[in-house]
Parts: C-alpha cells; sequence; structure tokens
C-alpha cells in the first residue's frame, strides 16, 4: 500500500524516529533527504521540512506528487496559547489556520484568498488515534522521557489537548504577541509554523492530513530558551514513541 509521510520542521524534532527505520533508503529532491523505508512493518516516507510555511508546503507538494503518500501527519513541538496548555502537553489538530494571513479589506481576515476559507480541517480518523495513543503515551511521562526529563521539565500529568492550530511565518516569543493571538483566535490552542501550509497543500490533494504537536514553550518572553531546552532534549522523543504506537495500531 502507499506509504504515510511522518513530517517534522527541525532534525531535532524527528531524530529519534528516523533512527529506528531499518532499512530507509535516502532519496533527493527539493533540496532535502526524503527517507524512505518503514517504521513498525509499515511503509513510510520520512522528511524534515525546514521551518516556515513555504518549506512546509513545497515539501508536502513532493510528498504527493512524487512519494504519492496516502496521507501525511505533521509532527514536532509548538508554543502553547489556551490557559492550560503547558509545557509537556500535546495537542492534536482538529483545525488547522495560517494567523499571519490578512487580505482584508478584499477578503475577511484570516481567510485564504478565493478558496472562502480560514479553517483546514484536520483527518478525524488519524486524529482520533493520534489522541488515542497520546493518551496512553502521557500516562507515564517517566517511561517515555526518563525521572530526569520529567523534572527538569515539571512534567506532572501531561494532558492531550484536540481543537485549533494556528500557523504562522513567525516565532511567536513574547507576551504581547501571544496575548493579541488570543484576543484575535480564542479558541486557538497552540502556535507553529507549518501545519496549516500543509493542511490547504492536503485539501487541495484530496489527501488526508494529521498533526500532531508538543508543546515547548508558552509563546511568551521566555519561549526562545524553553524552546530551546526542549528540542535539544526530549521533543524527538515524543514523536517516535506517538508515531510508532500509531503505526503500531
Ligand atoms: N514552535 C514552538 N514554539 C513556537 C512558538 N513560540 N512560535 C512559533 N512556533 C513555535
Amino acid at each position: 500500500s502507499a506509504p504515510v509521510a511522518i513530517v517534522a520542521a527541525m532534525h531535532e524534532e524527528l531524530s529519534a524516529l528516523l533512527a529506528q527505520m531499518p532499512d530507509e533508503q535516502r532519496v533527493r529532491a527539493a533540496g532535502r533527504d526524503f527517507w524512505v523505508g518503514h517504521l513498525h512493518g509499515q511503509p513510510v516516507v520520512a522528511v524534515l521540512s525546514r521551518i516556515g510555511k513555504v518549506a512546509a508546503a513545497v515539501t508536502a507538494t513532493v510528498l504527493l506528487e512524487r512519494f504519492g503518500v496516502r496521507a501525511i501527519v505533521f509532527t514536532g513541538v509548538a508554543g502553547g496559547l489556551a490557559p492550560g496548555v503547558n509545557v509537556g502537553d500535546v495537542v492534536v489538530a482538529t483545525q488547522l489556520l495560517q494567523h499571519d494571513l490578512d487580505a482584508s479589506p478584499i477578503f475577511p481576515k484570516y481567510e485564504v484568498p478565493l478558496m472562502g476559507l480560514s479553517r483546514f480541517a484536520a483527518d478525524t480518523a488519524i486524529g482520533d488515534a493520534l489522541a488515542a495513543v497520546a493518551e496512553e503515551t502521557l500516562r507515564d511521562p517517566v517511561a517515555l522521557l526518563g525521572q530526569e526529563a520529567v523534572d527538569e521539565f515539571g512534567l506532572r500529568s501531561p494532558k492531550v489537548h484536540r481543537g485549533l492550530l494556528v500557523s504562522g511565518d513567525r516565532f511567536v516569543s513574547t507576551a504581547a504577541e501571544s496575548d493579541a493571538l488570543r484576543r484575535n483566535l480564542p479558541d486557538a490552542l497552540a502556535v507553529e509554523m507549518e501545519g496549516a501550509a500543509v493542511a490547504q497543500v492536503c485539501h487541495d490533494y484530496g489527501v488526508p492530513f494529521a498533526a500532531m504537536r508538543t508543546i515547548s514553550d508558552r509563546a511568551d518572553d521566555a519561549a526562545h530558551g524553553d524552546f530551546a531546552r526542549f528540542v535539544a532534549e526530549v521533543a524527538s522523543r515524543y514523536s517516535l514513541a506517538l508515531a510508532s504506537a500509531w503505526l503500531a495500531t
């Protein structure tokens, strides 16, 4: 059967997963390495998109046109926006929106011009399955990350959230900017820089898309340092655990 794509922006978000693909073959395309192989016996193409909406969109297009993937799952980290979406929690998107898209007054703010749409729906079946494996995985954070990391990041009982994920070509690293996002988009759970772009490409192709993100920071004045520590130390372990548990179901 056709492979599924597992995509992250940065190496630090996918390194543990790439290390678990025993038979992967590297295929170069569009200046990227696509790792074609298996995970849990399932055909997979894993790739690093690099950061931002354009990088993510071109990666998605190559996955669809050249590798014929049957679904794209984006993983990695995000900044928490909604109250209670804390470092170490997992967000599984139900909808995705580009928070930096504004062609008003010609089109409503956030609407993708000529598509009449601002929110792209994520695939429900894949999202349900990812949320279920995330619930299971987060029940024992020590088994997932080790006691030291659990203590360092203060992960007491990490939670799974489902809802709106917003994307834009900005690393949100001030309380003023995250306050503005919360005000403008009160139901946004978290912010990152790729998901909604891939959701738009997958919508154009009619291929299922899902996004699962671990919260690395709160998109506030401490975001830069929190993000750097989280991606350096634990981000890829979440991606590996959740993707492999999902593929094993
Ligand atoms: N990814 C992780 N944290 C983020 C933030 N604060 N802003 C944008 N993308 C992020």
